[in-house]
């Protein structure tokens, strides 16, 4: 039994085959390499219950993922993370609750941690000491944790209105940041131009290959949580897709093993109706998606104008039979108020997108009320700006105002 079964990198638009032995960064084609296993192999050396048989870790699915040996691994201790049903909160009635994956308590409170664990951890393999990423926050903090770890030099550039905690959180964990007067794309601009005279390795959405291994194994864990029979739908916060894009890869590879039968879970890319590219895509009808123009929207993850991997996620929502849906900012706040009064649950903005796209799918026919549903909350809703508390007390003259519930209605 090896420790991974990895093999070759391929490109994800011709097919081409690269060495997985060498570090690699796009294809020929400038598109995102995958991974590629020896699943015929695996299949007769490992079983579901070898799995089962292991820590709840994100490596516990070691043989699937690229780090050939456990003393490789870059690791801050990557649980697998629960499923939280949403009993209280506003759903359409006879519809089962829906559950969240909350991805917040992964280390630096996102599921960044899980493509930057394994990115780092190849790229030190790969003899890499200095490394950069165009960042709207998340991703920069958990880079810059995993690289304090692995004893490597860390550049981050954020768009100039990323929330004020990630900032901090990347400058306390060691790593240089700056707030750049642009997007994310145009943070991901001065990562390409400094390439050459800093000599750092590029470790953006999907330009290389590891990033996405590491978030595939959300798709995994939900195969093992929901005993190898995966829910009926799945809501994706979208920004670059390396999620939605890894989930569908993994179930591929879970299906090829013979370790879960079709059908497989329908795909909903949410987006901010304020950065839409994918859903105005998939709308059109189009394969690849238009850069969207003035992107803003209070779910900074998922504010991406222009993805690599845009053909990737287009193609795997459409195989799934799923759907793309934008929801508007007022309601992603809503929503993250009303879970939150509800459920006891504080969802992260772009957590908050996908149950207000849940129940604008429910309205619209779009899911059954007997599907399982899981939302993804990708981070901890603590990492983003709340509103302020003004009400205040005399204890003096107690309970003047009287003690008023607060209400947050479903949005
Ligand atoms: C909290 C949160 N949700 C969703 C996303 C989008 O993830 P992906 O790039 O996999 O589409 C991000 C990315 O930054 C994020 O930080």
């Amino acid at each position: 039994m090896r420790y991974s079964y990895a093999t070759h990198l391929e490109c994800s638009l011709t097919g081409e085959r690269y060495d997985i032995a060498r570090l690699q960064g796009l294809s020929a084609a400038q598109k995102p390499l995958l991974a590629r296993y020896d699943l015929a192999t695996l299949k007769r050396e490992v079983t579901r219950r070898d799995i089962e048989a292991r820590a709840p870790t994100l490596w516990r699915w070691h043989e699937l993922l690229p780090v050939p040996d456990a003393r490789f691994a870059v690791t801050l201790g990557e649980i697998e993370t629960p499923l939280v049903p949403l009993l209280n909160s506003h759903r359409r009635a006879d519809f089962r609750a829906p559950f969240v994956k909350d991805e917040g308590r992964l280390p630096t409170g996102s599921f960044k941690a899980r493509g930057l664990s394994l990115a780092v951890s190849m790229a030190r393999l790969h003899g890499v000491r200095r490394i950069a990423i165009p960042t709207n926050g998340n991703a920069g903090a958990a880079m810059a944790a995993y690289a304090a770890q692995a004893g490597m030099e860390a550049f981050c550039f954020c768009p100039d209105d990323t929330p004020e905690i990630n900032l901090s959180e990347i400058a306390l964990q060691g790593a240089t940041v700056w707030r750049v007067n642009g997007l994310i794309n145009d943070c991901a601009r001065l990562v390409e131009a400094g390439k050459a005279q800093f000599d750092w390795f590029d470790l953006s959405t999907l330009k290389e290959p590891y990033r996405i291994e590491g978030k595939k194994t959300m798709g995994l864990e939900l195969a093992v949580q929901f005993g190898w029979r995966l829910p009926e739908v799945v809501f994706y916060p979208t920004g670059g897709g390396t999620g939605l894009i890894g989930m569908w890869k993994a179930w591929q590879e879970l299906l090829e093993l013979g370790w879960i039968a079709a059908p497989l879970p329908r795909l909903v890319a949410v987006q901010s109706s304020g950065c839409a590219p994918i859903v105005r895509a998939f709308d059109l009808g189009a394969d690849t998606a238009t850069a969207w123009k003035d992107a803003h929207t209070v779910a900074a993850g998922i504010r991406v104008p222009a993805a690599l991997g845009d053909f990737l996620i287009l193609q795997a929502v459409r195989e799934s039979g799923g759907f793309a849906l934008a929801v508007t900012d007022e309601k992603i706040l809503a929503s993250r108020a009303h879970v939150g009064a509800s459920d006891g649950f504080l969802l992260s903005p772009e957590g908050a997108a996908t149950y207000a796209a849940y129940l604008q799918a429910a309205e619209a026919g779009l899911i059954a009320a007997t599907d399982r549903v899981v939302l993804f909350n990708c981070a901890s809703g603590l990492k983003y700006p709340m509103p302020p508390v003004t009400d205040h007390m005399d204890v003096d003259k107690p309970f003047a105002g009287g003690i008023a519930r607060r209400a947050a209605p479903p949005p």
